[in-house]
């Protein structure tokens, strides 16, 4: 990675490793704020491991869920029981079960329009300024404590694609995407380079040998979404060995 890099890469053993590791960044991030804690979820397979692990026992009980709320970075406009909707996926797996509902904030890409994409990015992007109480973003208070991101094997990251004009907005919270790149080819909406970077920590998680090309240009700090999502805090990239290119030094 490049020398300015503010990122860190913390390397692990297998899916599992990285799915403990991912739920103590989690539970650290809860245990540091004493207020209220907005999470921002990611959806694809990645996360999957974490979000079953936190409806454990073990992880359960250590989640003050009353005041923990769960956004979603972000959706495709699919109906909200289809399992490729990611915030029914991680409902569920975890939050169905161990969230009140009202904590629960999906974009609402099952009612919204696909045709209009933007109208749901629009309704979403609402949401998350009368949560955070100010339609501006205030670097001294960041609008997430932990961003979960995973990456594409075109190197996206939330549903921003190579060459989409969306990153480069930096007027609105969320956009809709007319194409998405990869399966599923449906519209999307997703959160901003922007509002993902308003957070304490931004946490990666990349597994598997099917990831490492991809890593392999992210490293060489290629010009790709995911190397262009920063956090304005800490950004961290939990990566299992079988993810991690064979010429990657470590850091
Ligand atoms: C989406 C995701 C997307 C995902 C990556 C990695 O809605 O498609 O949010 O950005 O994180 O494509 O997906 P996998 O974890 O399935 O590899």
């Amino acid at each position: 990675m490049a020398a300015n890099d503010n990122r860190h890469v913390i390397t692990v053993t297998d899916p599992a490793a990285l799915a403990a590791t991912a739920a103590e960044h989690l539970l650290a991030r809860t245990a540091a704020n004493s207020g209220r804690v907005a999470i921002c979820l990611t959806g694809g397979s990645s996360p999957k491991q974490l979000y079953h692990l936190l409806a454990t026992d073990a992880y359960r009980s250590r989640i003050p869920w009353q005041r923990v709320h769960w956004f979603i970075g972000d959706e495709r406009f699919v109906p909200a029981d289809d399992p490729l909707n990611n915030m029914s996926m991680a409902r569920t797996a975890f939050l169905d079960r161990c969230a009140p509902a009202a904590n629960i904030h999906p974009i609402p890409t099952a009612t919204a329009d696909p045709t209009d994409p933007d109208r749901g990015a629009a309704l979403y992007e609402q949401e998350l300024q009368s949560f955070y109480g100010a339609d501006t973003l205030d670097h001294a208070r960041p609008l997430f404590d932990l961003v979960l991101m995973g990456v594409g094997p075109d190197g996206h990251t939330a549903s921003l694609f190579p060459g989409d004009g969306a990153l480069d907005e930096t007027a609105r919270w969320v956009v809709g995407i007319a194409k998405a790149n990869v399966e599923p080819f449906v519209p999307r909406v997703t959160l901003t380079l922007p509002t993902l970077a308003s957070c304490r920590e931004m946490l990666f998680e990349v597994a598997g040998a099917d990831k490492r090309a991809i890593l392999t240009r992210l490293f060489a700090a290629e010009n790709l979404p995911a190397n262009r999502a920063r956090s304005t805090g800490e950004t961290v990239w939990l990566v299992d060995r079988a993810a991690i290119p064979e010429n990657f030094g470590g850091q």
